[in-house]
């Protein structure tokens, strides 16, 4: 028997999809429809069920420090099991690489977004889009839970670093990762139509749309309250960027508009996204986002798929209930409350997007990919991306006499704080696990690494955490460098209403500061609060954001073999009871503007 057109690549996407979709069961419509997360994702279970995608949630893989050869068997596991399916429609595998693929081992980890916004260079940007999609497919991992285009309204927001900017524009600019990740659509493509150009690009996924970054108070999941003409200024025009650039795919956000939860925004998700903004790929909700509709937590589920996917969700992130899930929505097509129109728009939408990405073409992982993954090209990519990121904020108590760059061949150096030689700190969240830890999470170059390998052999570098006053005061060190910041976080548990330096930072510069000449470099993803009298103190400050694997970048510019690029993507608040503050603002009072950044005024060669 011939190959049914469905399996031809030549024939028009379109066509694949009308001839498979209508030889398809309720049971295979509605299983193209759920996400589960791996841990409950069986061979029988992906196969019998005709299960749409599974998931890595943060931190979920084959095992701890698994590397990319042991994800990619992982996921050509669950495929093969998928491509035994009775129409054996392959599978979508998603992971969260929103700064690399920062669950696995050895892999890039690069700027977090806040720190990308502070380059401003659309085209490093791209190029890092680029980059992160290698090292997916080097895993075999198909689609990409990013970027997050949100704009960032109040630095309470504990998701706030995973925001490009505060500035809707630099964000809109920023959106060239898309193209990165999924590659640049041909001038003759059509317009606002999925595309991803080959095997080594992912399927990616805009988010969380819409108005995320906007909730009063920063708070996550909050409510975003503002006019329709607002949302779409501030919030949704990034989205345009996504779509003209062909994005595959749009998470909803779990956060509510005018007190209306997206995820059951039909206005929002369907007449705006899909009919207004011309969006063809397809909506998947965020995780356990629909039990997150109803009060209590995950009750009247059944009300919750209805309202979902009537709204406009295509895909459910379910992601472990899935039974559950699929005996409601199965109930509630049965009874017709959820019209078989939606569910055919809903898998059609499924269907073009693994149609264009080439899943039913090439479904196994290419292990060609794998000597790629941390590669010296890609970490000095990061490391670029990493020296462009520096927001100069002082340097020097006299403007006239420069603290920095400082000098290699200094006699004794001091470095002191909790970050300068921890990895998963200057890492952040979303790296090895969810929420991040501290230590040697992967491999990559802590600051105090990176300072071993820049200064003389004659210079002593004296790394003490938390030095004592014995110290400070018993050796004559030529300058300290503090490097201080936050603690890994994410999503909820980042909201932060205090926004002050943790681990008794402020304490720590006072000490050093007030007895030898001092750079602080903060690692943080946000602007933290600066006491006045302990910045008055400092010979020098840096912020760093959360830089990732390699921390080469910093003393690449803070010992002078590169000058400072990156300027504030937010705005860096005098206190916090000033929040929420946006330039343009009447009350706009920073102590650095959005836009703030000091230059050392190289003059030598400068890189
Ligand atoms: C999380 C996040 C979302 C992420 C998803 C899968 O809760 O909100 O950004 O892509 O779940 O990990």
């Amino acid at each position: 028997m011939s190959n049914p057109i469905y399996k031809d690549p030549a024939a028009p996407t379109e066509t694949r999809i009308k001839d498979l979709i209508s030889r398809m069961t309720l049971d295979e419509k509605l299983g193209q429809m759920t996400q589960i997360e791996r841990s409950v994702a069986t061979s029988s279970v992906v196969k019998e069920l005709c299960i749409g995608s599974i998931l890595s949630c943060g931190g979920s893989g084959p095992f701890e420090n698994a590397t990319s050869a042991d994800w990619a068997d992982m996921v050509d596991l669950f495929q093969k099991s998928a491509l035994e399916s009775r129409l054996g429609i392959p599978v979508l595998y998603g992971i969260d690489g929103v700064h690399g693929n920062n669950n696995v081992f050895g892999a890039t980890i690069f700027p977090h977004n806040v720190g990308l916004g502070a380059t401003r260079d659309h085209d490093l940007v791209r190029t890092i889009g680029e980059v992160t999609a290698i090292e997916v497919r080097a895993s075999g991992i198909h689609y990409d839970f990013a970027p997050c285009v949100a704009v960032c309204k109040d630095p309470r927001w504990g998701r706030c670093y995973e925001s490009f900017s505060e500035d809707t524009d630099l964000v809109r600019k920023m959106t060239s990762i898309v193209k990165g990740l999924q590659g640049d659509p041909p001038e003759e493509y059509p317009k606002n139509y999925p595309f991803v150009a080959g095997r080594t690009n992912v399927v990616a996924c805009a988010k969380h749309f819409v108005g995320d970054g906007g909730t009063e108070n920063g708070v996550n999941e909050g409510n975003t309250v503002s006019s329709y003409e607002d949302l779409e200024r501030i919030h949704m025009a990034p989205y345009f960027d996504c779509i003209s650039q062909g994005v595959c795919t749009v998470m909803a956000s779990y956060s509510s508009w005018n007190g209306t939860k997206l995820h059951e925004s039909h206005y929002l998700l369907t007449q705006v996204l899909k009919e207004k903004l011309g969006f063809k790929g397809f909506v998947i909700s965020d995780s356990e986002a629909l039990d997150r509709l109803s009060h209590p937590y995950g009750s009247n589920y059944r009300k919750c798929v209805l309202s979902a996917i009537n709204s406009g969700v295509d895909m459910v992130m379910v992601p472990l209930r899935y039974e559950l899930y699929l005996e409601d929505l199965t109930h509630l097509v049965e009874t017709g409350e959820i019209p078989m129109s939606r569910i055919d728009d809903a898998v059609e939408r499924i269907l073009r997007v693994k149609f264009v990405a080439g899943l039913f073409e090439h479904p196994l992982s290419d292990k060609s990919l794998i000597d790629f993954v941390g590669c010296k090209l890609h970490r000095d990519i990061a490391r670029e991306a990493v020296r462009k990121s520096l927001v100069l904020l002082k340097n020097g108590k006299d403007p006239k006499k420069p603290f920095l760059p400082l000098d290699k061949c200094a006699k004794r150096i001091l470095l002191a704080g909790a970050h300068a030689d921890d990895l998963g700190y200057q890492c952040g969240g979303w790296t090895a696990t969810w929420e991040g830890k501290s230590g040697r999470i992967t491999k990559g170059t802590t600051i105090l690494d990176a300072i071993k390998e820049t200064v003389g052999d004659k210079t002593e570098v004296i790394y003490d955490q938390n030095p004592s006053s014995e110290t400070l005061a018993n050796q004559d060190f030529s300058f300290a460098i503090v490097v201080i910041g936050e603690t890994p976080y994410v999503e909820t548990m980042g909201d932060n209403s205090e926004l002050t330096i943790p681990l008794n930072g402020n304490e720590l510069i006072s000490s050093i500061a007030s007895r030898i000449p001092t750079l602080v470099v903060l690692i943080s993803g946000r602007p933290l609060v600066l006491e006045p009298d302990v910045f008055e103190k400092i010979d020098a400050f840096v912020a760093a954001w959360l830089p990732g694997s390699e921390g080469g970048g910093i003393t690449d510019v803070i010992f002078g073999d590169y000058e400072f690029e990156g300027r504030l993507p937010v705005t860096w608040f005098k206190r916090v009871k000033q929040l929420p503050m946006s330039a343009g603002e009447k009350n706009y009072d920073p102590l650095f503007p959005i836009g703030f950044g000091l230059k050392m005024k190289l003059v030598h060669n400068m890189s």
